[in-house]
């Protein structure tokens, strides 16, 4: 089993470079489906579910290479199979973008019910809405999605009642290539819906309202290859800027886009860390003692949920009694379990938490329930007093590049252990 173990008390100093962003690098590999060339993706990050969806592209006949750690080159021209295997697609929640970009392209999918962190329920109803508007059948069958367009795909209105990122994606990826215009109303804003905006023109696409909450989307009949670079993390970006002001450091986060982080800066000024803005670089620091703020997360341009933990741990040691209320998932706070094992004070009453101040936290054995509450317990390992134990870290390791090689660059006393599981014991003794 493998944990991370830190040692808390360190000052993160120095500068960290922000990899490319999970949640558009996973929108883009399945969106090179669409494209009868192969196609040049840079700035990929180096995580789990990348390689997964790399793996389940792969799987269908694609042509991969990668030319470094953060570029590969696909050719996704000539698929063998419209079928997506269950092993891989279950493990993370973008695998249900095959459906969007195998309908677009072939008028048919077959893709299991993605997995992913579990928030509580998290249906697919505004998708399927999508596709059958769009003029696909669409069915669950015994875990899997099977959707079909007989007739091809025509361009129509698609109203979302809930903002819904991978619905977004979803109904662009699938939109592109159908005859006439189509009009996602309602549409999410997040910075890698515009990103995949961006990379499908690039191939020829013609979409414009990304990043607002009306997207058109003229289909067009072909889509060509091309070299497009994948914008800096969000979340990365973020989850380093509350970890310098967490341990009272101050770190240059590089390779970021601040407006991207523009509601991350406001909460951390707020609690009275310093930001300064660069072209493409933070400069966090914090001296003074951490104020009460109350935050509640909203789709871009909002507070991200996918920041709620790692806000959450930060306010355990602000002076005062913060409030933070989830409004986009239903089960976001199961961390908070583990934030207790090292001594926070946090009551949760469905998707509201109320933090009281405790002058420290205590390391303490504990585990990443997913992958942002992850994050949060480096956090909190980090600026606790003694040692913390991270089990459960495959749920990091899918979104986060090299967490440990990054944080120890900055001063942060991390390691990553394998321990030895019972049959290699049982080998040794
Ligand atoms: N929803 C519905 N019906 C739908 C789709 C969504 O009711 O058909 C609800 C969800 O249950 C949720 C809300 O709408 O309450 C928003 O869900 P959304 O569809 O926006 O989320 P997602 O596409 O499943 C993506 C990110 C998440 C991030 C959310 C919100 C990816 C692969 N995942 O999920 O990222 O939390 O948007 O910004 O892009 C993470 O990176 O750690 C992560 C969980």
């Amino acid at each position: 089993m493998e944990k991370f173990i830190i040692n808390g008390g360190n000052k993160l100093m120095g500068e960290v470079e922000i990899s490319g962003a999970k949640n558009a690098a996973v929108a883009i590999i399945p969106a090179v489906l669409l494209a009868d060339e192969p196609c040049r993706i840079e700035n990929l990050p180096d995580i789990i579910d990348v390689s997964n969806m790399i793996k389940m592209l792969h799987q269908m006949g694609a042509d991969v290479k990668f030319v470094n750690r953060s570029t590969v080159i696909i050719d996704a021209s000539k698929i063998t199979n419209v079928h997506v295997e269950q092993d891989w697609a279950r493990k993370m929640r973008a695998s249900y973008y095959f459906v969007g970009a195998l309908l677009g392209k072939y008028n048919v999918a077959e893709v299991p019910m993605p997995g992913g962190c579990d928030f509580g329920v998290r249906p697919i109803d505004q998708h399927v809405r999508g596709f059958e508007a769009l003029g696909a059948e669409v069915s669950v069958e015994h875990g899997v999605i099977y959707a079909r367009a007989k007739n091809g795909l025509t361009g129509c209105s698609v109203y979302f009642d809930q903002v819904t990122v991978g619905g977004t994606i979803n109904v662009m990826l699938a939109a592109v290539k159908a005859s006439g215009t189509t009009i996602i109303e309602n549409a999410a804003k997040e910075p890698h819906v515009v990103d995949l905006a961006n990379f499908l023109n690039s191939m020829g696409a013609d979409i414009r309202g990304a990043g607002t909450d009306t997207i058109k989307i003229n289909g067009v009949f072909r889509l060509h290859g091309t070299t497009y670079s994948i914008i800096p993390d969000q979340i990365e970006a973020g989850t380093y800027m509350l970890a310098t002001a967490a341990t009272g450091g101050r770190v240059l986060i590089k390779n970021v886009i601040p407006k991207h982080l523009e509601s991350i800066t406001a909460k951390l000024c707020e609690m009275g860390a310093e930001v300064e803005e660069f072209d493409d670089a933070v400069l966090v620091s914090r001296e003074g003692t951490m104020k009460r703020v109350n935050i509640k997360t909203q789709a871009y341009p909002g507070v991200p949920t996918d920041m709620q933990p790692q806000f959450t741990t930060l306010l355990t040691v602000a002076e005062g009694t913060s409030i933070v209320n989830e409004s986009v998932y239903d089960n976001r706070f199961k961390y908070v379990d583990e934030l207790k094992r090292m001594g926070a004070s946090i009551q949760v009453d469905g998707r509201v938490a109320v933090i009281q101040y405790v002058p420290t936290l205590t390391g303490a054995a504990v585990k990443a329930c997913d992958l942002r509450a992850g994050a949060a317990m480096i956090i909190a390992g980090l600026m606790a007093k003694g040692t913390t134990e991270i089990e459960d870290i495959y749920h990091i390791e899918r979104g986060y590049d090299d967490v440990v090689g990054k944080l120890r660059l900055i001063g942060a006393d991390i390691k990553k252990i394998v321990r030895p599981d019972k049959t290699e014991l049982h080998r040794a003794l």
